[in-house]
């Protein structure tokens, strides 16, 4: 006998400027699509494995210094790279959903547009290193830029009192914020069937009900087996 095979799970990622507040509305996601009876796991980048959260640490602590730009986007790639092989396709294939905070757009974002090393760099290693995976949606939290990197700064001076230091981007001028956000909106504009812009200047219950709108539009509605 044929054992039907679960089809396959679908794979949401969360974008946008630190302290957009991705990661909030990304575990309200979870916690709404469990409601519904969805089998969910949740990774982020860098730091969703075991590798990653080492490769993490150097990566996001200010202490580490003279990282050149090329270095810092294999880095953030040899993260995800590890984190799609050890769970985010074993989950998908599982039939499990994966919500992932940050993807590649977060590397043509930053490295590609902060860092300018040009998209076509993060396209080629992504086709390579990724198997080219794509999310079926991307939620691209925009926020008001200075109000988000005040946001993330203050959350990490919390944070480094329990000596945990991830303020490298942090660190970067308005200008380095302003190119991401910059490609950011350019990747909305060339994939609008993937991604879905949120204002997350909104309240946080306001945001959540866009956002679950948006996976019910686009990922339930269509026959998609939970
Ligand atoms: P994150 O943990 O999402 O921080 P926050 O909650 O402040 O948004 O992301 C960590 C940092 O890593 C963030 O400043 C963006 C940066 N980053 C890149 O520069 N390139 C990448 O490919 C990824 C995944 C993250």
């Amino acid at each position: 006998m044929v054992v039907p095979s679960k089809p396959r799970g679908k794979f949401i990622t969360f974008e946008g400027l630190d302290g957009a507040g991705k990661s909030t509305q990304l575990k309200k996601l979870a916690a709404y699509l469990r409601l519904q009876g969805v089998d969910v796991i949740i990774t982020r980048e860098p730091g969703g494995t075991s590798l990653g959260s080492r490769l993490r640490a150097v990566l996001l602590n200010s202490r580490t210094a003279g990282l050149s730009p090329m270095a810092e986007l294999a880095l953030m790639f040899a993260d995800r790279a590890q984190d799609i092989d050890e769970k985010i396709l074993p989950a998908l294939q599982r039939g499990q959903w994966v919500l992932c905070d940050r993807f590649s757009d977060s590397s043509e974002a930053y490295q590609g547009g902060g860092r300018q090393l040009g998209s076509q760099a993060v396209h080629e290693l992504h086709k390579i290193l990724c198997h080219g995976l794509k999310p079926d949606l991307t939620i691209l939290m925009l926020s008001d830029l200075s109000a988000s990197i005040a946001r993330a700064r203050r959350r990490n001076t919390a944070k480094s009192k329990k000596k945990k230091d991830e303020n490298r981007f942090e660190k970067e001028k308005e200008a380095f914020h302003q190119r991401v956000m910059d490609v950011y909106l350019a990747i909305a504009k060339r994939e609008p069937q993937r991604i879905v812009k949120v204002d997350a200047r909104d309240p946080i219950p306001e945001v959540h009900r866009r956002i679950v709108q948006s996976v019910e539009e686009r990922l339930m509605k269509k026959g998609v087996s939970r």
